[in-house]
């Protein structure tokens, strides 16, 4: 297939061999490396198209990819064949700040979308925690999250319209530069968060919003877990509504600590980020009656950020809990599960109970606003040990039965990619799993784009 696709594309866009295929063959999973038979490194629409009409015509597996920050092996060529990157696809097309709307290539990394966006006083708000190394064509894929969905949702909120290369070629533009609009279905909300098993991305047009001119950040340290929870859900009852609600326990905390330019104290169980923004005036004395509702509930030491240098150190030391984790454990196995969020405490509770049943060491942190908590496992051994992967598995299956059991939902942001699948009947009868494979099959036929994701 490589030499197909070579002589289309010229050699420079397909990598062969181990070497130069290898750094494709991993993301942030942590679930192993999986080789493809050659890597293409699209530059533009046509030659997506190309590479899905010739490898159609071939019957080859393909794989779509971002910039492999993945968190459940959505990028991972299980069946090998091709890898197909639209990272050379980073151009920002259009902002327009009249209709409020920006148009982009999939490889742009959010991050730098972000600067830009914001140099013109507007705002696009979905920040998963990789935003300096990830692509928009990977946050659509995925639907990613972040911190500050609690506020204003994830990118399918954001996502107007689309422009996607189908299994065999075709090129189909869907959904609108209006902010309204109920033409037909909504295609466009069906291919976000697909996990690349629909269509490639080619073309995203996104929906911008005014920026806040103000942000407040603070960060509450406190002795016990349940007072940290409590100081959140009396924040939330005083009817504030922060734009990030975030919690650290106390194994996370000690994993962060030595990067950290904040400096948590020893004794730190849990802590607390809370960040509000929105019209200058008023805003500090809103952040103050927040730290205050910290402190009732028990919080020892509270930091309210005094200007831009604080506010950047406070998010330093949640951005970096992910890779500290994995930095300590590169067998970890990182949860992302959901509950209703009145049932965060009882949930706290069993991921610790859990942890203790099958002695492993257990991580809790995350988005508390949303109930959105990543529950790692910090497995040390190597995971493919028999003993250890019996034990891992219990507790992983313990852990999804309590989450459904409160209500929840096995991912919040992640979505399923390799490393769930196995779970989905645990949340999902039997009838819903078949039709979504139905409309698996309406897009791509012959199973050939992003094979072996989401479903059992
Ligand atoms: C985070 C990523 C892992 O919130 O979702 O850090
Ligand atoms: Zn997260």
């Amino acid at each position: 297939m490589h030499r197909i696709l070579s002589r289309e594309l010229g050699a420079g866009k397909v990598l062969v061999g181990e070497e130069l295929v290898e750094p494709y063959a991993r993301d942030e999973s942590g679930l192993g490396a999986f080789l493809p038979e050659c890597v293409v490194l699209a530059g533009s629409r046509e030659e997506v198209s190309l590479v899905l009409r010739l490898a159609a015509e071939h019957r080859v597996p393909v794989t779509p990819r971002g910039l492999g920050t993945g968190m459940t092996g959505g990028a991972l060529a299980v069946n090998g064949g091709i890898v197909l990157s639209t990272e050379r696809m980073s151009r920002i097309l259009e902002i327009d700040r009249d209709d409020m709307i920006a148009v982009v290539e999939p490889g742009v990394v959010l991050g730098h979308f972000q600067d830009v966006v914001e140099s013109q006083g507007l705002f696009y708000p979905p920040d998963p925690a990789s935003l300096a190394m990830c692509s928009i064509g990977g946050n659509v894929a995925e639907n990613a999250g972040g911190p500050r969905a609690f506020k204003y949702g994830v990118t399918r909120e954001y996502v107007l319209g689309l422009e996607v290369a189908l299994m065999g070629g075709e090129l189909l533009r869907m959904g609108r530069r209006t902010v309204k609009g109920v033409t037909g279905y909504d295609v466009v909300a069906a291919f976000v968060g697909s996990e690349g098993t629909f269509g490639v991305t080619t073309e995203v047009t996104v929906k911008l919003i005014p920026l806040p001119q103000g942000v407040a950040t603070m960060l509450g340290v406190f002795r016990t877990m349940g007072d940290a929870g409590e100081a959140i859900s009396a924040i939330l009852h005083r009817g504030f509504r922060p734009r990030a609600l975030e919690l650290l326990d106390r194994m996370a905390i000690d994993h962060v600590r030595p990067k950290a330019l904040y400096r948590f104290p020893e004794w730190a169980e849990a802590v607390a980020l809370v960040e509000l923004d929105g019209d200058p005036e008023g805003l500090e004395a809103s952040m103050l009656r927040c730290a205050a509702a910290c402190e009732e509930k028990g919080a020892v030491e509270v930091l309210v950020a005094k200007d831009e240098k604080e506010r950047r150190q406070i998010w330093q030391a949640r951005r970096i809990v992910s890779s500290s984790l994995r930095d300590a454990h590169p067998s970890k196995i990182a949860e992302d599960i959901c509950v209703p969020r009145g049932r965060i405490p009882e949930m706290l509770r069993r991921a610790t109970r859990i942890g203790d049943k099958y002695d492993l060491p257990v991580a809790t942190y995350g988005h508390a606003g949303d109930g959105n908590l990543h529950v790692n496992i910090l497995v040390d051994e190597d995971r493919r040990r028999p003993s250890v992967m019996a034990r891992v598995e219990n507790a992983l299956a313990e852990l999804f039965r309590d989450t459904l059991e409160l209500r929840g939902t096995l991912s919040g942001e992640h979505g399923i990619g390799l490393a769930k699948k196995k779970y989905m009947p645990l949340e999902q009868p039997p009838p819903l799993i078949e039709w979504q494979k139905r409309l698996k099959r309406l897009w791509d036929p012959m199973d050939l784009l992003n094979p072996g994701k989401i479903f059992p």
